[in-house]
Parts: C-alpha cells; sequence; structure tokens
C-alpha cells in the first residue's frame, strides 16, 4: 500500500464524519434538536484524528518530502493546503466554543454551531478533493517505491506516538454509531 493511499482511506473516514455532522447541521438549522453529543464526539474526532493524526501525517512528512523533490511549500499547491489546515483548526474551534452555548439554549450559540460546522464540511470536503485529485496525484508522480514505503513508515510511527492504542477502532464504532442514529432522525 502507498502512503498516499493511507491518506486516502483516512479522507475516507473523515467524510464519513462530515457526512453525520451535515446532517446534524442542518436539522438545527432548520430549528429541530439534536443531541448535543453529535458535536462533541465530531469535533473530538476532527482534533485528534483528522488534525492530530491526518494533518500531522501530511504537513510533517508528506509536504517536506514533497519540497524535495520542487515542489515549494510557499506559493504552491502545499501553501493552499496549509492554510486550509489552520482554517480547519479555527472551525473547530469555532464549533467546539458553540456546542455548550447550545445545549443550553441559547439561540446565538445554535446559529454560531450550524455556521461554524456547515463551513467545516465544506472546507474540508473540497480540501480533500483537491489532495485526492491534484496534490496526491502529483506526490503519486514524483515519490519513488522506496521514498512511499519509508512515507508509509513514517505513518506508523505518527499515529503510534499520537493515538493510544486502540483509538483508532474508537473513532471506527463512533462513526458507525452516529451514522446509524443518524438514519434515524
Ligand atoms: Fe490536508
Ligand atoms: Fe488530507
Amino acid at each position: 500500500m502507498n502512503a498516499t493511499d493511507v491518506l486516502r482511506d483516512e479522507h475516507a473516514g473523515i467524510e464519513r464524519m462530515l457526512n453525520v455532522v451535515e446532517v446534524a447541521a442542518r436539522r438545527l438549522q432548520q430549528g429541530q434538536q439534536v443531541p448535543p453529543d453529535v458535536f462533541r464526539d465530531a469535533t473530538e474526532f476532527f482534533r485528534n484524528f483528522t488534525d492530530g493524526c491526518h494533518h500531522a501525517k501530511e504537513e510533517e512528512r508528506l509536504f517536506p518530502s514533497l519540497e524535495e523533490h520542487g515542489i515549494p511549500r510557499e506559493g504552491g499547491p502545499v501553501a493552499v493546503m496549509l492554510s486550509e489546515h489552520e482554517q480547519g483548526r479555527a472551525l473547530v474551534r469555532a464549533m467546539t466554543a458553540a456546542i455548550g452555548p447550545y445545549a443550553a439554549g441559547d439561540p446565538q450559540g445554535r446559529a454560531a454551531l450550524v455556521e461554524s460546522a456547515l463551513s467545516y464540511v465544506a472546507l474540508l470536503r473540497q480540501h480533500i478533493f483537491k489532495e485526492n485529485n491534484i496534490l496526491f496525484s502529483m506526490a503519486d508522480q514524483v515519490l519513488s517505491s522506496t521514498e512511499q514505503s519509508q512515507l508509509f513508515q513514517a505513518f506508523e510511527t505518527i499515529e503510534r506516538e499520537r493515538t493510544g492504542p486502540g483509538e483508532h477502532e474508537r473513532y471506527h464504532h463512533m462513526i458507525e454509531d452516529w451514522e446509524r442514529k443518524v438514519s434515524t432522525w
């Protein structure tokens, strides 16, 4: 398995959580109630997995490897990806901050949650599309199979060091659980 395929697989998991969040945010937008826990779980997943693990693999390992092949960090697709990671962090912070007020019945909290959640969903979907179809295709062209397997190993190390044992399984179940619940709403 190529290192870039690991990242593509992770994108698929992230997209499933984005779908759950979109359904929840649309319901809020329509004035219906959803359990605040859906946003608590989703923001924990986005912080620890999407950012803490997946973006770490990209920023600390993939992007530097691309730089070695003349794909610059500044002023090109990598710079765009980095700035979108930053925008994503800000939106997850905004979403997290709005959960408590929403749970307490504050209409502004509800509006802020809808706004930050839908913005995050839109940002990440187009970000993932660009990585899958542009950046990772470039990576697959320039990286040798040795470099791909070195990256793969480096990803495993990040995984071991940043995510505790059993965390991936827990997130997998968390996503499945919310998909099931959301499908009954
Ligand atoms: Fe990314
Ligand atoms: Fe990514």
